[in-house]
């Protein structure tokens, strides 16, 4: 699946305007993981109040105990400090990680800007070993920006 062909269904399940912004959200969580065969979890974690730790707002796949997540802790937790792309093409050679399930092999955090402002990140686990390329980190990162402006 070309990423690229996915941009205009992205567009389309943020603007129905009829459905509350996480639902629209939740659409698209299903879209990528639906197209993208190495997609096999894909969740939008926020920042949750004043706290400093990420809380769970919508995700496609299997259950995940990992509702909220410290700032700090695993994958997810150090993009909520850094700011940065975190691309993860083994999840077993790293230290800070959260294991969500035995199956996953791999791991893309992309945090989400509002007004300059890290406010959460998409998510999403591979059971493929290393499938991320500099493609996905572009493309995901337009879906965050298109989220941030529903939020
Ligand atoms: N693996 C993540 C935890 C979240 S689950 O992937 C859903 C991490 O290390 O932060």
């Amino acid at each position: 699946m070309e990423l690229e062909s996915l941009k205009p269904k992205v567009l389309e399940l943020l603007a129905n305007n009829e459905k509350s912004a996480t639902e629209r959200m939740h659409d698209v969580c299903g879209l990528l993981k639906e197209s993208v065969d190495y997609y096999d979890w894909v969740g939008f974690y926020f920042k949750n109040g004043d706290k400093e730790e990420l809380k769970l707002r919508t995700y496609v796949g299997a259950h995940t105990d990992h509702e909220i997540i410290p700032f700090g802790k695993g994958i997810c937790g150090q993009v909520a400090l850094s700011n940065q792309n975190f691309v993860v093409p083994d999840v077993q050679a790293q230290d800070n990680y959260i294991a969500c399930s035995i199956n996953v092999k791999s791991e893309i955090v992309i945090p989400l800007f509002k007004d300059g402002e890290n406010i959460g990140q998409i998510d999403i686990d591979s059971d493929t070993p290393d499938p991320f390329s500099s493609e996905d980190e572009r493309f995901l990162e337009f879906v965050n920006q298109e989220v941030a402006k529903i939020l």
